[in-house]
């Protein structure tokens, strides 16, 4: 058997194996990368960037929970202007695909956002975070909208001809209208799921164990709901999944991808071994070589129901 394939292509975006490490968890790769080899994954998603610098909520801001952690950073960032500035040096030295996570509070925020940073040549797509406050007129949550999400695709889709994935909020009924508004007004592709809202209190102090009281819950607790939504839209709408998850380990990765995931992104793991993604990619050719797949990509929706 030759070399097996690990590439994958989404829409105009090519990655050399499906591993990407999740918004959010390892800052803007610069975080993780004593531990681990940033060159061997598939891309890193950076933490999402506002147009000005957030500060995020107060402490405390994650709690352990069982096979998962809550978290409400409240999208602390540098903002765009010292990302490029400060961040963009040491991503544009890698030999890795850079996805940008943009997150915002109004419409004409995501887009000067795309706008500004379209211009920079290490970043190769945009990944849209819409899971995030508020908008201008009060409180509605723009990924609980699907008009809002078809708006903000359209609207960011004019400013850019790199490609763009929209990170859909698990947090809504049905998932999939999402994915076909982001589809008909020109998404590449959807990152499904971001987290889950949760809650946890202290039984003594009968206090929230997180100070903004609810949080997003992620990791392995988060996983059997993920891959229900990834399939949910993998058998509604013709459109690229990046799976996201509770993905552990490789076994978790094939997971995604045989219900319909064409990549995959690791998020709390990162937190529990950081060299995790690596050993994902190597978990990967392993199974491919012992199942006798020579293109990874073969597996992608290859259920059986
Ligand atoms: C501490 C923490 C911070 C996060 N920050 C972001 C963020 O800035 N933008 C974003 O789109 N997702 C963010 N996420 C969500 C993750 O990217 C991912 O969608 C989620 O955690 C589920 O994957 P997992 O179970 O592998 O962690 C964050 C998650 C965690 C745990």
């Amino acid at each position: 058997m030759s070399e097996i394939d690990l590439t994958i292509t989404i829409g105009s975006l090519k990655l050399k194996n499906p591993v990407l490490l999740a918004s959010g968890t390892v800052g803007y790769g610069n975080e993780i990368s004593e531990f681990t080899d940033l060159n061997k994954i598939g891309g890193i998603v950076t933490k999402s960037i506002s147009l000005k610098p957030r500060k995020g909520n107060p402490p405390q801001r994650i709690v352990e929970t069982p096979s998962g952690m809550l978290n409400a950073i409240g999208l602390a960032n540098v903002g765009v202007e010292t990302f490029i500035k400060e961040k963009i040096p040491f991503l544009e030295k890698l030999n890795a695909t850079i996805i940008c996570n943009i997150a915002a509070s109004t419409l004409e925020e995501y887009i000067e956002c795309v706008r500004i940073l379209n211009n920079e040549n290490s970043i190769t797509a945009f990944e849209i975070n819409v899971s995030c406050p508020n908008v201008k007129d009060g409180g509605l949550i723009f990924g609980n909208d699907v008009l809002w999400v078809g708006k903000i695709t359209e609207s960011v889709r004019k400013e850019t001809s790199k490609p763009i994935i929209v990170k859909l909020s698990p947090n809504v009924p049905k998932i999939s209208e999402f994915a076909l508004v982001v589809k008909k007004e020109g998404g590449d592709a959807v990152s499904a799921i971001n987290t889950l809202v949760g809650t946890a209190f202290d039984i003594y102090t009968r206090k929230p164990k997180i100070k903004n009281v609810t949080g997003g819950l992620s990791g392995p607790a988060i996983k059997p709901i993920a891959l229900a939504k990834v399939l949910e839209i993998k058998r509604t709408v013709d459109i690229p999944i990046i799976g996201i998850g509770g993905i552990m380990n490789w076994k978790d990765a094939i997971e995604f991808m045989i219900v319909g995931a064409s990549a995959i992104q690791v998020g709390t793991a990162n937190f529990i071994n950081p060299n995790v993604s690596n050993e994902i990619v190597d978990g990967l050719k392993e199974y491919c070589k012992s199942q006798n797949i020579q293109n990874i990509s073969s597996l992608v929706g290859s259920y059986v129901i």
